[in-house]
């Protein structure tokens, strides 16, 4: 249960597949109500993109665990009026038990972690959305009760979602196909990191055919084709990126009993169709649950519990 105590999470491989489990477990337990924990610490939200599930699910989270939280929304803070990171971290440091941090690069998240001796945790950046992924793997061992001999098809854009699912299910032993435009593809670096995690065991596989991808699939997983900031290139696109939108006729490839994931907000006719998003193989809002029950937790594993 305190698997975990003080440690970041700054991308998904920062866990290890027997941590994953773990968490996994603890969170099942904490859905169910088998287990009742008292966590009386201070989380910090700071978040510089938008957010109504994360920012929701932790706070639901730390509540139910009889913590408090503070919303550090940049715009009443001094980090909007630029004072530098290392000073704001340190300062930080001081006051909160964890700061949850939402923000643009990955490399400002490391330097928030750098300069802060709490855990920080990554909320979302550029590159990874490790959180959404532990609720997405939570998701799938619900439906599947293993993750063994499983497939997760990804199908849009190799944005953060992409990289952490990458991850996450080279970590776990599923199989994982990334179906993206030319120039679209996930995070080099971090397709090189999985790889090495699944180590030929499970499949890493990047195409640019979203048919072949979602052959025979369990899980057809997408995510916007503009991410948050990004939002003046979707325009140019929406027609690149229309083949790879998620219909019932994508989906009739898969295998029958497949389930349907977004990590929301989702745009219903742009990467998703409103008959899949709404129809029997969605599993969209349990998914969206999971993320209180993985980030509850995520912080007992962090900050310990009683
Ligand atoms: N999926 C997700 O992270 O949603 P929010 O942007 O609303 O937090
Ligand atoms: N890829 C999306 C995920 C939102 C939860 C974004 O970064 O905007």
């Amino acid at each position: 249960m305190t698997a975990l105590i003080g440690r970041d999470l700054l991308g998904l491989a920062d866990l290890k597949p027997k941590e994953i489990q773990e968490l996994l477990q603890l969170a099942t337990q904490l859905k169910s109500q088998q287990l009742q924990l008292q966590c009386n610490k201070v989380l910090g939200l700071l978040f510089s993109k938008a957010s109504t599930r994360t920012r929701v699910s932790f706070s639901v989270a730390m509540y139910q665990l009889g913590g408090q939280v503070i919303d550090l929304n940049p715009n009443v803070t001094q980090v909007s009026r630029g004072e530098p990171v290392q000073d704001t971290a340190r300062v930080l440091d001081r006051y909160l038990d964890i700061l949850a941090i939402r923000t643009f690069a990955q490399k400002e998240l490391e330097t928030f972690a750098h300069y802060a001796k709490i855990p920080v945790i990554n909320a979302l950046t550029d590159a990874e959305h490790p959180c959404q992924v532990l609720a997405d793997l939570l998701t799938i061992q619900e439906c599947f009760g293993d993750f063994t001999g499983l497939t997760l098809t990804y199908v849009g854009d190799g944005n953060n979602v992409a990289n952490s699912l990458m991850l996450g299910c080279a970590l776990v032993g599923m199989n994982v196909r990334i179906a993206t435009p030319q120039g679209y593809e996930p995070d080099a670096a971090i397709v090189e990191q999985a790889r090495a995690i699944a180590n030929n065991q499970t499949e890493v596989l990047l195409t640019h055919d979203p048919e072949v991808a979602a052959k025979c699939t369990n899980v057809l997983y997408t995510d916007v084709w503009a991410s948050m900031g990004q939002e003046s290139e979707a325009g140019d696109r929406f027609p690149i990126f229309q083949p790879y939108q998620i219909s019932e006729q994508l989906l009739s490839l898969a295998d029958p009993k497949a389930i349907v994931l977004h990590c929301l907000p989702a745009h219903r006719g742009e990467e998703i169709t409103e008959e899949v998003i709404e129809g029997s193989q969605s599993r969209v809002w349990d998914q969206a649950e999971n993320r209180l029950h993985a980030q509850k937790a995520l912080l007992v594993s962090i900050l310990g519990a009683e």
